[in-house]
């Protein structure tokens, strides 16, 4: 691979755009920040003329895969009638109920742009339901990259974090206001009882629980059996909200969510991703009592790009493709083959990479555990091996999350799954190869 015009034109974008990228996360590319110039399916193509096989689905949202025709043509007609009318149109109100009938906690719905603004409707709804100021959230679930949910999803390493009972956090970057750091609690996440004794002595200032109901953005842990449950009976008891965070594994676990999955009904829950296919709209949804905080105007929620043709339509289109295909038993299959495959190559390798995941998304990382509990787990994997795994990978043309994570999409075949594994057996050969070579030197 080679990478001389993205490299060029990085150092002009640098010139004009902060960073020379539009998002902290797209600098951490390999072998940096690369432009792209179409994208079609399973693959995308560089401005190198690189091709890859796209396991990123830019971060999530491309559950059909890139340039889905049937999302491209309804946005294309639906936008010739309009891009904003800044009043309400017929999809929307589609839209809506097509949420309310897919999601178990759906009874009202607001739209919105992004996830990270849609937590914050939520935290907001909550505290005025509750009459509380405070929320409780989990070391290493990322919320959005606003100032109050920017504290305990980075840390130097486990020691750094302290007790399992007060962990000491951490600020992500500069800037943040000192003040947001109170507004919450934070715990180690899977643990019911470490929740059970902060709520026994400080439910009175807790409105709100918020969690990704799977763990996907430090590594890809599921829910001990029981947990959700637990934390849905703990807000009962104290009259806490319980906001699910379901901006990966919406309409990507399934067409209900992990909500219907687990079978457990947040009051409040966040939808966006893989909602419409990349197009700028979240989706909070939720119990009639909680929402009618928004519905009659207690608690403010606004937005002037808020429900545009193009995006309304695109998540429409999404769902329609969804249910019609019912691609999720294939996605799943293909993802547990993958999965299955990497661990096999991983053992004939003797190397210790561990895997970890549902199917559409997935983990790999590497570390002598054999299972990934929570992020004090995640603070262990080798970094440095993982990056090497992944510019590797990337080097043959297939692309991952830098941190390890890979989405399927309904348009990933059998054979993608096939080259990736022939690619990684290669990739693995060499890393374990090389590791020899230093140990003999
Ligand atoms: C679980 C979760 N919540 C919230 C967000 C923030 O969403 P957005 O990037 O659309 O603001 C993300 C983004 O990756 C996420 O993974």
């Amino acid at each position: 691979m080679k990478y001389e015009k993205s490299a060029s034109l990085l150092e002009r974008a640098k010139e004009s755009l902060a960073g020379g990228v539009s998002s902290e996360f797209r600098k951490n590319s390999y072998p940096h920040a690369l432009f792209y110039s179409s994208a079609s399916g399973s693959h995308i193509t560089d401005v190198d003329g690189n091709e890859y096989l796209d396991f990123t689905l830019s971060q999530g949202p491309l559950i059909l895969g890139h340039s889905h025709p049937h999302v491209l043509k309804r946005v294309g007609d639906y936008s010739k009638s309009g891009q904003l009318f800044a009043g309400q149109h017929m999809l929307e109100i589609e839209l809506a109920e097509k949420l309310k009938q897919l999601i178990p906690s759906a009874e009202l719905v607001r739209f919105c742009l992004d996830g990270s603004e849609a937590v914050q409707t939520a935290l907001r709804v909550a505290r005025a339901k509750t009459g509380k100021q405070k929320f409780l959230r989990f070391e290493g679930h990322y919320h959005g990259w606003l100032d109050n949910v920017a504290w305990g999803i980075s840390a130097p390493s486990v020691a750094d974090l302290g007790s399992r009972d007060h962990p000491d956090v951490f600020a992500w970057g500069q800037g943040l206001a000192e003040t947001t750091k109170a507004e919450s609690f934070i715990l180690p996440w899977n643990d019911l009882e470490l929740a059970k004794r902060l709520l026994q002595n400080s439910h009175q200032e807790i409105a709100a629980i918020i969690t990704e109901p799977i763990m996907c953005n430090n590594g890809c842990i599921q829910p001990q059996p029981g947990f959700l449950k637990g934390l849905r009976e703990l807000c009962d008891q104290y009259g806490i909200t319980l906001i699910f965070d379901e901006v990966i594994t919406g309409f990507r676990t399934g067409l209900g969510g992990a909500q219907k999955l687990f079978g457990v009904t947040p009051d409040l829950s966040i939808f966006a991703k893989a909602l419409a296919s990349g197009y700028p709209i979240s989706a909070i949804v939720g119990k009639k009592d909680w929402m009618d905080m928004l519905a009659d105007g207690r608690v403010i929620q606004a937005g002037t790009m808020n429900s545009s043709n193009p995006t309304i339509a695109a998540a429409l289109a999404t769902i329609e493709v969804l249910e019609r295909e019912n691609p999720y038993s294939r996605m799943y299959e293909l993802g547990l083959k993958l999965m299955g495959g990497i661990r096999a190559l991983a053992l004939k390798h003797d190397i210790n990479l561990c895997v970890q995941g549902l199917g559409p998304m997935l983990h790999t990382g590497f570390t002598d555990l054999e299972e990934i509990k929570d992020y004090r787990d995640t603070l262990l994997f080798d970094k440095t091996k993982l990056g090497k795994f992944i510019a590797a990978l990337h080097n043959k043309g297939i692309r991952v999350i830098g941190r390890g994570l890979w989405y399927i999409s309904a348009s990933h075949t059998q054979k993608d799954i096939d080259e990736t594994l022939a690619v990684v057996d290669q990739v693995l050969a060499e890393l374990t190869e090389k590791a020899k070579k230093t140990i003999t030197i």
